[in-house]
């Protein structure tokens, strides 16, 4: 089928594109050194193709991401990379045979992990980012009340993820500097093996961490674009032109804000190249154009701000090769 045929707004994948993303990253991260977040995908069909590139291990955001992991029978190390209070859907992930590893940052997850039957936890640790985690010089005592709960500590995480998007280089790098010296600190109280973190935009900054979390990489979008890395944006949504006002001097398309990610602003119009976008509205993207027109029909092409919640807006991913659609692949690891 070629890409024209396609219903819109269609969810697109670039596979070359990809793939030459998975590659430069396991240049520097290969094998196990990687964990890549399919919180960014949401898709086992692309988790397969990392597995199949050497990355058995992989980081999750919710439950139902590590239910859709293990039942894909990609459950060799699957980490929730979260908190979580209740954990007994997990435990019966753990029963059918899959390696789980929960994160803890007190108490009462580690009281939910081990009530649960989940067996391998990591400290979470506070490096940064007013998210979860704990102080770093919390981590030993939790791993010890962890360890008398009959749970085995791995190791610890920290997530910087205050500093991956920031676009001045330095910054990011005296940061992440600053973030994972709370970490080591953390992880000298804790030992075990692992120490977890990392994303994207300090993919080649975080020396610190035994593995990398990274995945928004693969797909990329336009914020982590602004930061000059060397992955290739390789999500794109395809609309269609729906109605024009030559008048005025705009046309509207079918590629509104329920189907892109928005929270790191307005998509980018890459073509037509000489677009400039209005606004989007919940099932419309209004542009208008220097000096072109565009008519009822026409196909326009955008790049999301931020893909996470973007793929999660939708149920399959159109794969193309060129203009050819050779794949379509399920966001099968949606919801709760
Ligand atoms: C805990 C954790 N680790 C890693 C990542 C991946 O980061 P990135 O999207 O920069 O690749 C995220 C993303 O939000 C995250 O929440």
């Amino acid at each position: 089928m070629h890409v024209d045929e396609l219903a819109t707004p269609a969810l697109i994948v670039d596979l070359d594109r990809l793939d030459a993303n998975i590659a430069t990253m396991a240049q520097r991260w290969p094998g196990t050194t990687l964990r890549p977040h399919v919180k960014a995908f949401k898709s086992t069909a692309l988790a397969r193709r990392l597995a199949a590139a050497g990355h058995p291990a992989f980081c999750c955001a919710t439950v139902r991401e590590v239910e859709g992991m293990a039942a894909a029978g990609l459950d060799a190390d699957l980490l929730l990379a979260n908190e979580v209070l209740d954990a007994r859907r997990l435990g019966a992930v753990v029963d059918r045979g899959a390696r789980v590893t929960v994160a803890v940052d007190s108490p009462e997850t580690i009281a939910a992990a081990a009530a649960g039957g989940v067996a391998e936890v990591l400290i979470d640790v506070n490096v940064g980012l007013p998210r979860c985690g704990c102080p770093p010089d919390q981590a030993g005592r939790l791993a010890e009340l962890a360890s008398a709960q009959g749970l085995r500590v791995r190791g610890v995480m920290g997530y910087e993820g205050h500093l991956v998007g920031l676009e001045d280089r330095a910054a990011r790098q005296s940061g992440v500097a600053e973030s994972m010296a709370l970490l080591v600190e953390a992880h000298a109280a804790v030992g075990g093996d692992v120490v977890s973190g990392g994303g994207t935009g300090t993919w080649d900054l975080n020396t610190w961490v035994t593995e990398l979390q990274a995945g928004s990489y693969l797909l990329m979008d336009t914020a982590y674009g602004a930061l000059g890395l060397p992955f290739q944006p390789a999500l794109s949504l395809a609309g269609t032109v729906i109605s024009v006002n030559p008048a005025a001097g705009y046309a509207v398309a079918d590629v509104g804000l329920k189907a892109l990610g928005m929270d790191h602003g307005n998509p980018t119009v890459v073509d037509p190249a000489d677009a400039k976008l209005w606004f989007c509205s919940d099932e419309h993207l209004t542009f208008g154009r220097r000096g072109a027109t565009s008519t009822v029909g026409d196909r326009i092409w955008v790049h999301p701000g931020h893909v996470d919640p973007t793929v999660a807006y939708h149920e399959r991913m159109m794969v193309v090769q060129g203009d050819e659609v050779v794949d379509s692949w399920p966001v099968d690891l949606r919801n709760w």
